[in-house]
């Protein structure tokens, strides 16, 4: 027989046992017992045998994964046989086979996962040392001891987990898990894009692709430049635009030598998204994730099902429609879809209109109707169709088939360009009409059972909540207005009825939607509805103590809350100029010099405040445009201040708000490291660009419903680092909105763009103090000349600048094109008069 001698140097396999082969012939050895588990040298990463069924399963599903040993969910990392479940334990194990296989057996040996590789058993000349190891960085391999050579490693076999030295090819892609708990094939993968394999995209069902990174451009992907801040990762693609391409990224060390566990995963739901491992909230903070809107991915809905992209409810069902599994979508995966229940179709069946949207079908047949109601006979005559829709115009009668999926809504789009004709999709008709197809025995008594329980139930909650609510409402008649937090109590009855139903909605941050609301004092006044509150209700006060005692002429006004069952909403005052970034639009309206700079101060006021004027510090967390709202008077209010603890006692859900956002955060949120008041320093310098230019710093990307395919999406640009390249070479000019014409104060401005430049360094330490940047702004202290920002100094000094590109409009693609001041009038001359002249006129 072969001469191969296999042996272990498992030192940290603390458990490891004799190898025992299962029988004379197979001379495999165990190298993984379920009750054992194999680390990686520090203990960062295990191996082992892990149960992931769910409450619906009969049976328990084990798995061999790897995963962060010591850190909680999302952590496990890879998994062997997703689609082969264990049932049961007893006598499984993981072996390594005589000709270097690894396998996954199970008691009867049914192989449940095996390895490709195959060694050379022939060499009879060699004594060779099979290894098998995990490594420090998740990755686990199969080592020939002898020559070094790694036979198989789980690096080529990605599943849905993108670790840092894990390279990516035309063929190691990464796939979904199904849903939150199954980790079996899902739908959506992320690939290098065939032909050219320059780019990568995120694919539904193996096809159809619903978003892309656009072609590399040496430093970047053309429609990722936030790749270019090199916060945290250093991306290699080797072989770009070639068959053997493979891309691959590595952690950065910070400078106090940390590196932080992070990684990139495909979510169930198709959206890839980073995480990164923060000691001081204790838990995962995701960063980035695209496509940003969740309603873009493919099938998010399934069938039937209408993309909300609210937070609390992503997905709902068609008129008429139910949810297929209720539990799934009760846990948010909504793949599943709806339908029409038991329910067989019908000639009394009705059509609801879904307005413009864009949508998947199976079939579709055309024909020319005389009328509406001739087009809907057309579909009624067949059970299989779903829906139609039928243009006025020409008459043309479009029967769709099968099922509809994918809505997209194009009324709430800025522009209903495109076919833009309206779906009616057939819904069951009047109440109780259609048809229940019979069910067996025991399914109805189930539901006459559950139906008898759920009555029984149902009057008892009924009741209580009657007399609950009975008692609280005479508790808040009494103390309408809390003299111990100094504010106005409000029932949430008063809410509904001053925002009439909650319908006018002026805004949507991350803690919640903001409604516009008139009081029967005739105040108007903007409420904020909570989104998934956390805490119960005494938090939920001292919290509210907490900023209700909070007065700031540059601070958001909190004049009363709600706090009721489990609605929690706050009333603050109405700003009728509306957020900052109204005024960064391209299409938006423009400030004048003058208000902007009241802005700049009156925002870093309102914010210095917070930091070091309130008894207790409160970290902002969030400054962006969006959060700085205007009054009457366009006097910056910042808003959203101490919701952060409001919502829940961890940065996580602060940090979920900032999704998407790496161009203004500070280098620190992303490496882990502790949080400090300097973090909203960095913010505010990002802001600050954005108010000089008139822009934002990630130009948007295209709107979240376009997917016209053959439409290229725009390249997408980062300010930041060119605008800080030019503040320092004292190149105000071209930094500067051109919408200003040449209408502001060059010294003011020169000492915004400076400060801006001081507040975006990377070591907080250089950063100023927000009570500093103040006295800067006021032209109390003088304004020294910043060093470059090193890590946006990377993009501008690299070759990589020359893949960052402006849009048109801003005429300043290169350097050298923007220096004069003759571009400028002509843009400032069909540019509309901006906003608040009459400031300047004073
Ligand atoms: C061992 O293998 C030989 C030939 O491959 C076979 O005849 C024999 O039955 C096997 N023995 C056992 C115990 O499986
Ligand atoms: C394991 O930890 C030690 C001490 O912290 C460190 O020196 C060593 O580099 C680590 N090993 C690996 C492989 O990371
Ligand atoms: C795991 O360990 C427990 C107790 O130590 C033992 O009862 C059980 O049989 C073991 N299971 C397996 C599959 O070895
Ligand atoms: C056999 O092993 C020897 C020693 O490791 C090595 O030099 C040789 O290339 C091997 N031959 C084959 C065919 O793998
Ligand atoms: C990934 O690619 C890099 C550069 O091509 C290479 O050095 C590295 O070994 C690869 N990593 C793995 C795990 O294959
Ligand atoms: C996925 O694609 C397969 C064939 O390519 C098709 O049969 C199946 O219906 C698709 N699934 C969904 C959910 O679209
Ligand atoms: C990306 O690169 C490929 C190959 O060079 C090219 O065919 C394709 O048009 C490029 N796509 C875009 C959007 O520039
Ligand atoms: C579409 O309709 C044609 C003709 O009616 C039929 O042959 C085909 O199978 C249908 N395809 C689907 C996906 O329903
Ligand atoms: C689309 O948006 C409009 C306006 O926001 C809304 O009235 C309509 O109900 C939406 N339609 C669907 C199908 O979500």
């Amino acid at each position: 027989m072969s001469l191969i001698f296999i042996f272990f140097l498992l030192s940290h396999f603390t458990l490891f046992t004799s190898p025992s082969p299962i029988n004379s012939n197979n001379s495999n050895v165990i190298i993984l017992t379920p009750n054992k588990t194999l680390s990686s040298q520090n203990q960062t990463f295990e191996l082992c045998f892990l149960n992931l069924q769910n409450q619906n399963q009969q049976q328990p599903s084990y798995y061999l994964v790897i995963r962060f040993t010591s850190l909680p969910s999302p952590n496990i990392i890879w998994v062997a046989n997703r689609n082969k479940p264990i049932s049961s334990l007893s006598g499984s194990s993981l072996q390594l086979t005589q000709t270097g296989q690894l396998v996954l057996l199970t008691q009867n040996a049914v192989v449940l996962w095996q390895t490709k590789t195959n060694f050379n058993t022939n060499n009879k000349s060699s004594t060779t040392i099979l290894q098998p190891k995990l490594l420090e960085n998740g990755n686990f391999i199969l080592v020939n001891n002898h020559n070094g050579v790694v036979l198989w490693q789980s690096f080529d076999e990605p599943t849905d987990t993108w670790l840092p030295g894990m390279n990516l090819t035309r063929v190691h892609n990464l796939l979904s898990w199904k849903t939150l708990t199954n980790p079996s094939n899902g739908f959506y993968s992320l690939r290098l894009k065939p032909p050219n394999y320059g780019q990568f995209e995120l694919v539904f069902n193996e096809t159809v692709s619903y978003w892309s990174t656009g072609n590399w451009t040496g430093g970047s992907f053309s429609d990722v430049p936030e790749m270019m801040i090199p916060y945290l990762y250093r991306f290699d693609f080797k072989d770009a635009f070639l068959p053997t391409a493979s891309f691959g990224f590595s952690e950065r060390t910070m400078d106090n030598g940390v590196r932080p566990p992070t990684m990139f995963r495909v979510e169930p739901f198709g959206q890839i998204r980073q995480y990164t491992w923060s000691n001081q909230a204790g838990s995962w903070n995701m960063f980035w994730s695209r496509p940003e809107s969740i309603c873009s991915v493919r099938g998010v809905c399934g069938k039937f099902g209408v993309c909300t992209g609210e937070m609390s409810r992503v997905c709902e069902c068609v008129k008429g429609f139910v949810a297929v599994d209720g539990g799934g979508w009760g846990s948010g995966d909504y793949s599943e879809g709806c339908w029409r229940g038991e329910r067989v179709c019908d000639e009394n069946d009705g059509f609801e209109d879904l307005g413009a949207v864009r949508f998947g079908f199976g079939n579709v047949s055309t024909f020319t109707a005389k009328s509406k109601s001739l087009c809907e006979s057309g579909c009624l005559g067949s059970c299989d169709c779903v829906g139609l829709s039928f243009d006025e115009k020409n008459g043309f009668c479009k029967n769709y088939f099968g099922s509809l999926f994918d809505f997209q809504n194009l009324t709430a789009l800025e522009s209903g360009r495109g076919d833009g004709n309206v779906l009616y999709v057939r819904v069951p008709g009047g109440r109780g009409e259609g048809k229940i197809k019979r069910l067996s025995g025991n399914v109805l008594s189930g539901v006459i059972i559950g139906c008898v329980l759920f009555l029984v139930l149902g009057v008892v909650v009924v009741t209580l909540v009657v007399l609950i609510k009975r008692k609280r409402l005479k508790k808040e008649n009494d103390n309408e207005f809390d003299p111990i937090l100094n504010l106005k109590l409000f029932s949430y009855k008063e809410l509904q009825l001053a925002t009439r139903g909650f319908s006018e909605k002026v805004g949507h941050g991350g803690f919640g939607t903001v409604f516009k609301g008139e009081l029967s004092d005739s105040t108007v006044v903007a409420v904020k509805r909570l989104e998934r509150p956390g805490g119960g209700e005494k938090e939920f006060r001292a919290e509210i103590s907490t900023i209700g005692n909070i007065h700031h002429v540059n601070l958001m006004r909190l004049r009363g809350f709600c706090s009721e069952n489990a609605h929690r909403l706050l009333v603050y005052e109405y700003m009728p100029n509306g957020a900052l970034s109204a005024y960064l639009r391209k299409d938006g309206p423009c400030l004048s010099w003058d208000v902007r700079f009241r802005v700049a101060i009156g925002t870093a006021k309102g914010i210095a405040y917070l930091h070091e004027e309130c008894r207790s510090c409160i970290i902002h967390c969030d400054i962006k445009p969006e959060n700085i709202l205007l009054d009457g008077d366009f006097t910056a209010n910042v808003s959203d201040f101490g919701l952060a603890k409001l919502i829940g006692r961890d940065f996580s859900r602060v940090l979920a708000t900032m999704r998407g956002t790496w161009g203004y955060v500070a280098p620190e949120w992303i490496s882990g490291v502790e949080i400090t008041t300097k973090a909203d320093v960095y913010s505010y310098g990002m802001t600050l660009l954005e108010l000089i230019s008139g822009r934002r710093n990630v130009e948007a990307p295209p709107s979240s419903g376009d997917r016209k395919s053959g439409c290229e999406t725009e390249e997408k640009w980062f300010f930041p680092p060119w605008a800080a390249q030019l503040i320092i070479e004292d190149n105000m000019a071209a930094v500067v909105d051109k919408k200003l014409g040449n209408v502001y104060n060059i010294e003011e401005v020169k000492r915004v763009a400076m400060v801006a430049v001081w507040c975006i360094q990377d070591d907080e330490a250089m950063r100023p103090t927000m009570g500093t940047v103040v006295k800067m702004l006021e032209g109390l202290v003088e304004v020294p000349l910043p060093p470059p920002p090193k890590l946006l100094q990377a993009l501008v000094a690299g070759e990589s600048f020359h893949g960052v590109k402006a849009d048109s409009s801003n005429a300043v693609s290169t350097v050298d094109s923007s220096s004069g001041y003759d571009n400028m009038e002509v843009s400032a001359a069909d540019s509309e008069s901006c906003i608040g002249d009459v400031f300047s006129e004073s």
